[in-house]
């Protein structure tokens, strides 16, 4: 996670989530897709695919998993963590998640840099 200062952004798609279910949303000019897990959490990651920047929202989800498979080419990521599962060794940016009285706010560093992970080859 950044140590920039965080701008913390209000996400109206997110405020009357289901839990298991998500939601893609522009915040802030970011692509970020915001994640109501099953246990009440909320998670926040970057919107677009690391492999080819599909809208990760289009993929197929599992919420007793907590599992998204991409629509572009079936990789697969823990949206507990971000992590890839298939293929490992890639990961979502995680933006941090505050919720207050219902108002779901995600963090955006102010540090002007791109907050989205690409695929590098080995
Ligand atoms: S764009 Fe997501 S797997 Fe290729």
């Amino acid at each position: 996670m950044a140590d920039a200062p965080l701008k913390w952004v209000e996400v109206p798609e997110a405020q009357d989530l289901w839990e298991g279910d998500l939601v893609d949303a522009e915040v802030d000019g970011e692509q970020v897709l915001i994640v109501h897990h099953l246990d009440g959490s909320f998670a926040a990651y970057q919107g677009l695919c690391p492999h080819q920047e599909v809208l990760l929202a289009d993929g197929k989800w599992d919420e007793e998993s907590a599992t998204l498979e991409c629509s572009g080419h079936a990789w697969q990521f823990d949206m507990r963590s971000g992590e890839g599962i298939n293929p490992a060794g890639c990961r979502l940016y995680q933006f941090p998640v505050e919720v207050t009285d219902g108002i779901v706010r995600i963090g955006i560093p102010q540090d002007e840099l791109v907050h989205y992970n690409r695929y590098q080859e080995a």
